[in-house]
This record gives C-alpha cells, structure tokens and sequence, in this order.
C-alpha cells in the first residue's frame, strides 16, 4: 500500500484505490469515499507545534500556504504536484462584542473568518486539493455545480494556473449576483440549467461520469482533505487549545465532514488529547439534517446509518416536490451529498444540529458586520445558532466557542442592502418573501440636501 489511498466509507465494503484514480463515489457500493493515509510512512511531527517553523521558510509558496503548510496530514501529493495560489490566510480572531450578544464570558467567543480567502471563501481551501489531484491525473477539463462560491474559487483556480479549462453548472435564478460575476470574469464556461443546487449537482454528476471532465463539488474527497485544514488553523489561532465548540452552517456538508474527519485523525495521532463538540447549523427551510438526526434519530451506527431512513425522506422530498428554500443561498440545500460523512463527525465531535430561520440569519449576519467581518447570510447562521443554543443551555457561557464564517460579504450585496437601505420596494422583494418582517439593526443611509446646515442637522450637530 502507498502513503495514500481512496477507501470506501462503508464497512462492509471498504474498498481501496489508487490516489491516482478519479472517483468520486465507490465504484462497488457507491459509498462516499475518503483518502487514508499509512501514517507510519510519513514524517507527522510528534506535537503540532512543530508546524510552526513553516513561518520561517514562508518564501516557499507551498510554507505560505495556509493548507500546504500542514501537508504532512494531507499527504497525497509530492510537494511538486501542489498547486497553491497562497489560499488560507485566515486567522481566528476573538469577538466580545459577539460574545456579549450572547451573553458569554470576555474571551470566549472566536471568528474564523474565511471570507479572507482568494476568490473570498472558505471553498479556497478545498479547492487547491482538488486542483493539486486534478493536476496529478492531468485533468484537461474541470466542472462543479455551485451556488456560486464553489465555481468562483474553481474558476480562480483555472484562471490563475492555466492548467486547465473549467465549467460551472448554475441553478437559474438560485445564484447571488457577487457571486456569480467571479465565475464569468475568471472565464469559467457557465451553463445556468433551470432548477435548483440540488438539481445542477446531480446533472453536473451524470456528465462527468460519462466524459472526461474532473468533478471538484465536495463529493470530491480530495477537496475535503484540504477543508481539513481549516480546523488546523483555528488550533493554531488558540496556540494549540481545543475549543469547546466548533459551529459551522451546514450544506451538502463537507466543512462538517472534513472537521469530524480531521479531528479523528488527529486523536488517533495523538496530537490531540480530546475533540471540540460540533454545531451544525442548517436553515429552516434546507433542514433535511436537522429533521433525519433530531427528528429521526439518524445515526452515524459505526458506519451503517439507517439508509432506509434517508430513502424514505427523500422520496416524500420527491413526491412532494418540497425544494430548499432560504435567503443563505450557500445552504440552500436539500440533498447533501455528504450526508453519512456527517454523521461520523456529529459521532466523533459529539455533534449537534440546529435550524434557524431567515429572520435569524439575516439579523445575525448583520450584527457580526457591525463588528468588522463581513460575511454573507450562511456565516449568519452561525451567531444564530449560538444564541439559540446559549438559549437552551447547551453552550455555557464560559465555553470556548468557534464560529466559522464561511464567505465574504461582498458575495450577496443585493441582501445587505435590502437589509439595510431602508427601500422597502427592495425590502419586499428580497427578504419579507423569506418570512423576514423586520430589519432591527439595519443602518440606512440618511438622505439629506447638498446644504450644510441639513448635513449638520442631520448629524445632530
Ligand atoms: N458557506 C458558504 C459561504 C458556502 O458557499 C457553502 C457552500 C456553505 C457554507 C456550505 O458548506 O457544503 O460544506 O456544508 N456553497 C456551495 C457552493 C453549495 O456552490 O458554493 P458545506
């Protein structure tokens, strides 16, 4: 066996493949798959400490980047396959004027911001895995389906290296403009089909397994590999402390995956000695977690999840033609695709899962700008679901908590300024379709003559 392989993610199954192999579901079983690694072929460091030194030879692309730096965890490429465009400088920043809000001790909450990444969200860091395997098997053509931050991050990646071409498969109408003008201006080929995310992945699906076309969602378990490395940042940020909480919103889920995946890695290398618990947080109206795990007590059951369960949900989804419905674009999904690797995470991170409601999001996402970090409405979800949860206890007020803010404000403008603006032409028809009634902290412009004295009027001068 080489330093790494593809492993099916049933049990029962648990096939292995060359890394080399462009799958994305097991050719067997049609299980999810995962890269494995024989740790006892490569050098980890004895304490994660040792990661440090990359700072000094940070000259090195590869050093710099904020995933390659912890490459030996991620270790299915030589250092000359990387393709690195310097993604992952993100840092975790304490927020008390958050933590006030929710009523938690000084120093307790934290922001891993990852709006800050090259094509403006976390997807960045997925993404330069996938492109470093496409590179490895010399893929010539590569596609996603995407809400829009998924083609932009791929699009960036086609754009910057020229190592291959890329196509984006969009759902009409589903897309928020920022983010989809990132996808046209890096020159991705963009087919807008109509129908939703879950449509467009599923299409996007069938045709690459016809064609030669590499497939970079997060069905892709390379890109996990890099998603990875996020969590790695934020014990970096903590010098090397476990958080209480990891919250993060929660789509077709790869983000919970590739944190349950990392963290369990982790103990069994003994660079941790305990797991942060795992908050994920969906929104009302794309809560197919939330009901198969709170409702429907859907468990992880070492690998054998009730599979009957999820066939029988899907079908009402079906028959009822029931489709995602939420302002947070990002998480507007019904099907996700990750679904059983979530599970074992909530299994290993001793995981929750929660819903909020758009009004929530929306008013979340305001209040964390408010304090400096843009971010778009799914990262919204995450303040949500700590206040709710603060609410009911689960999170004490002293715990070290973690929010992933997973895009940059500049994806959805068209929100923020519906939310904000004080138009309520604008108001109607953005938000209040979506249950928002409200703008609470929304902080117009005040509109005011070219004249002094109103402008100091105005100003209470
Ligand atoms: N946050 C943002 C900003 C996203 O763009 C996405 C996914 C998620 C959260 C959900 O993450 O899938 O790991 O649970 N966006 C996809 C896209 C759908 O096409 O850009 P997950």
């Amino acid at each position: 066996m080489s330093v790494a392989f593809q492993q099916c993610l049933h049990p029962d199954c648990a096939a292995t493949f060359d890394v080399g192999q462009v799958l994305t579901s097991c050719p067997n079983c049609g299980s999810l798959l995962d890269v494995r690694y024989d740790w006892n072929l490569i050098p980890v460091p004895t304490s994660l400490t040792e990661f440090q030194r990359r700072w000094a030879t940070r000259l090195n692309p590869v050093d710099f980047s904020g995933v390659w730096r912890f490459r030996e965890l991620l270790r299915f490429a030589t250092d000359e396959q990387i393709v690195t465009i310097g993604e992952g400088q993100t840092i975790l920043q304490q927020n008390d004027q958050l933590g006030r809000l929710c009523d938690m001790q000084p120093g307790s909450l934290y922001l891993q911001y990852e709006g800050l990444n090259p094509s403006g969200s976390f997807k960045d860091n997925g993404m330069t895995a996938a492109a470093t395997h496409a590179r490895m098997v010399g893929a010539k053509m590569t596609a996603c389906a995407s809400t829009g931050n998924t083609s932009a991050s791929l699009a960036i990646y086609a754009g910057v290296t020229g190592l291959f071409r890329c196509i984006v498969f969009v759902g009409s109408g589903k897309i928020a403009f920022g983010k989809l003008s990132q996808a046209l201006d890096y020159g991705a080929k963009t087919i807008q089909i109509r129908g939703d995310f879950d449509d467009a992945l599923a299409r996007v699906r069938e045709i690459c397994s016809k064609h030669p076309i590499y497939l970079c969602n997060s069905v892709n378990p390379f890109r996990l590999e890099g998603q990875k490395t996020i969590m790695l940042r934020v014990l970096e940020g903590l010098g090397w402390q476990i958080p209480d909480w990891i919250v993060v919103p929660g789509g077709n889920l790869g983000n919970s995956s590739a944190f349950g995946k990392v963290f369990m890695e982790l103990k069994q290398l003994g660079l941790i000695d305990r797991i942060p618990r795992l908050a994920i947080i969906n929104a009302a109206g794309a809560g197919t977690l939330e009901e198969l795990v709170n409702n429907g007590k859907l468990e992880w059951n070492d690998g054998r999840p009730n599979a009957a369960q999820i066939d029988v949900r899907y079908a009402a989804m079906n028959q009822n033609n029931e489709r995602a419905s939420t302002l947070a674009s990002a998480i507007e999904i019904n099907r996700p695709v990750n679904l059983e690797k979530a599970l074992r995470a909530i299994s290993v991170c001793n995981g929750i899962v929660r819903t909020v409601s758009d009004q929530e999001i929306v008013d979340s996402r305001a209040r964390i700008a408010a304090t400096g970090f843009g971010c778009e409405p799914a990262s919204g979800a995450t303040i949500a679901g700590v206040l709710r949860l603060r609410k009911e206890g689960v999170i004490g007020a002293s715990d070290r908590v973690v929010c992933i803010l997973t895009g940059h404000q500049l994806k959805d403008p068209d929100l923020t300024l519906a939310y904000h603006s004080g138009d309520s032409q604008l108001f109607d028809k953005k938000l209040r379709p979506a249950g928002v009634t409200e703008a609470p902290f929304a902080n117009p412009p005040v509109v005011v003559e070219n004249d002094e004295a109103a402008i100091l009027k105005a100003l209470g001068l």
